[in-house]
This record gives C-alpha cells, structure tokens and sequence, in this order.
C-alpha cells in the first residue's frame, strides 16, 4: 500500500486513483491535460495542492515530446490547457493561482530567451519545482502549526481532531493539516486523534484513517454527527482542518462539514485551526461569500459502494464544501510563512497575489 498520490519523473506521470483506496493501490497513466482533468474531475484524485499539481505537471508530460513552430504557438497552448484545467473542480484556488503563474512564468521566459525549445523546458522545470515546494511548505506549516498549537493549548500531549483528508493523499507528500498531527507525532506530542467519517464521500474513513493506521498514530474514527458529544466528553484539545481556498478576510472554504465543526469548537472553547499552504490563501477575494461552491452529484449522497440506501423519489443537495467564518478560526490559520490570526492574513501575505 502507499502514501503517495503522485508518482513523477520527468516525461511520465501516474496518479494514485484514491477512489479504489483503502482496498487497492493501483497508480494509472496520465498522458495530457485530458487525462489530468478526468481525474481531477472524478476524484480519482482530490484535495487542493494535489489537484494543482496533477493538473501542472499533466501539461509538462504532455508538453515534453512536442516541438512547437514558435514561441507564439508555445503560449497558446499552454494558456489553453491550462485554462482548461482550472475548469475541473471549482472551489480550490492551487489550480488557479498555479495557472496564473505558469501562464506569467512563459509569458516572462518568452521575452527573455530566444529559442522555444528552451523555453518549453523552463516552463517544465518550473512546473517540477512546484512538486519540491509543496512538500517543504507542508513540513514548514506542519512544524509551525503544532508548535503554535502545543503552546496555545499548553498540555504536552494532544488530543486533535481533524476532518476530510489532508495528508500524503491530498499533497505532494507529508500535508497540511494531517502534516500539523504528523509533525506532533514525530515529536511524540500526541495522545490520541480522532479523524470524522466526513461524508457523504468519506474522505476521512477512506483516506484519513488508512494514513492514521499506516502511520502508527493511535487514532479513532467518528461519524460527523459525533463531532458535539466528542468535544464534550473526550477532552478534545484543538481542531486542525485544511482549506480549499482561504479568502482576504480569512473566511475559508474547506470540505462540507467544516463549518459546524467549528462552531461545536467554538462553544466548547477548543481551538479551531486552518492549516494551509500559501498557494491556497486567495487575496483577491474579500469575502467567503465570494468563492464558488462546487455541487456534485445526488448518487454521491444517495449510494454507498454503488448501492442505493436513499429513499428511491427522494431530492438531495450535495455541496462539496462549506464556508467557516473568520471568527471561528480561533487557533490561526498556519502557512509556511507562519501562524497568523484570520485578521492579520491580508497583511502578513500582501504581495502574495
Ligand atoms: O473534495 P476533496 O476531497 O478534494 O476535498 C478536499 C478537502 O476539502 C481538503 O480538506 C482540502 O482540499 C485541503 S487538502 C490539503
């Protein structure tokens, strides 16, 4: 079995298809956008930097075997696959902001080398550099996150709670908020973690628990409806989560559940984390109201396993991602460039975007 969602070398791609886990670790192909947009789309693979990466390094191998007539001819396409990309899932901003700065980087290296070949394989480099960052950024917030958190807390040993999945699965490797738990666990911080179900796709029951087991780290599965009673009674120390898109004013997008997690912490006095990249902090939007929720389909709710247990005639409403308020975000929102409260976000990461 494996923690790794993206398997790369230069000219050959394969992505982990996580809809097959814990059962079978089976990695398959992709040749081209196309293909990294399927998967995208079909969840095969999921969570915000993961997305971006595939889809940026789906472009590369597709690019390394072409030869292009012109720098001209070069732009367009890479503009045009990538603008594609970014129209497989809507919410998380890595893809778009990983767009945006690939588009600039060969607008920029166009203007600057003469030959097209050269500059395709810059653009290339560019996007495997992207596979390095994410991973030292994980470790960076994963160690800031838990030594803010242990301090906060102020016990030596924690009991966290974590919801959706976060970790190797979801990133290049380590995570965000499952890389804030692991870190803690390293450095042997941790009394026990309690990871939600989080339906209706299961990403914690899935995913989440089989990183927990693998890793070694004394764990329990919830049901999402458990989340109140646990506070109450299991001496929760802090939530950790990860984000999809966190806005200027700190708000943040992560997946359906969030939010009521963070209002249980909040009346139970248990500090509520966000731990991100930068890649997913989006200063161009001010408001949570702002992001686009992605809706997917009833059979995602109604089905488990591809067998019905919804009343047949029922109608659902899957939303895939909820908004939590700034002002639940009591612990901080921890990036590799620090642990920040939701308010001094704009600040600290001006520049960014
Ligand atoms: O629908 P998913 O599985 O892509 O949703 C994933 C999440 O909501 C994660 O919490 C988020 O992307 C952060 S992953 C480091």
């Amino acid at each position: 079995m494996s923690l790794l969602a993206i398997k790369y070398k230069r000219g050959h791609l394969e992505i982990l298809n996580q809809l097959l886990l814990p059962h079978e670790s089976v990695y398959e192909e992709i040749t081209g956008a196309e293909d990294g947009w399927q998967a995208i789309r079909t969840m095969k693979v999921r969570g915000a930097p993961a997305i971006a990466l595939v889809g940026a390094l789906s472009l590369a191998v597709e690019l390394l075997p072409v030869s292009f007539s012109s720098k001209e001819e070069l732009k367009n396409f890479v503009a045009e696959k990538l603008q594609y990309l970014t129209t497989a899932r809507p919410t998380a901003v890595n893809i778009m902001e990983a767009a945006k700065h690939l588009t600039l980087f060969v607008k920029d290296s166009s203007s600057k080398i003469n030959d097209t070949e050269t500059v395709k394989v810059e653009l290339i480099t560019e996007i495997e550099g992207m596979l390095e960052k994410d991973l030292s950024d994980n470790k960076a917030l994963g160690r800031l996150g838990a030594e803010h958190m242990l301090q906060l807390v102020g016990a030596d040993k924690l009991k966290v709670l974590t919801h959706c999945n976060t970790g190797s699965l979801a990133t290049s490797g380590f995570g965000t908020a499952l890389g804030v738990i692991r870190h803690l666990s390293e450095q042997d911080h941790i009394d026990h973690v309690f990871c939600t179900e989080t339906r209706p796709y299961n990403q914690g029951s899935r995913l989440t628990a089989y990183e927990l087991v693998y890793e070694n780290i004394p764990s329990t599965l919830v049901a999402d409806s458990m989340v109140s009673l646990l506070m109450k009674t299991k001496g929760v120390h802090a939530v950790v989560v990860g984000a999809d898109r966190v806005v200027a004013n700190g708000d943040t997008a992560n997946k359906i559940g969030t939010y009521q997690i963070a209002i249980a912490a909040k009346h139970h006095g248990i500090p509520f984390y966000v731990a991100v990249p930068s890649t997913s902090i989006d200063l161009s939007l001010e408001h949570g109201s702002d992001i686009v929720i992605e809706e997917r389909p009833a059979e995602e709710l109604t089905n488990v396993a591809g067998v019905r247990i919804a009343a047949p005639g029922i109608a659902c409403w899957n939303p895939a991602f909820d908004v939590t308020p700034a002002e639940l975000i009591t612990g901080g929102i921890a990036t590799e460039c620090g642990v920040f409260k939701p308010s001094e976000l704009k600040k600290a990461l001006a520049g960014k975007n």
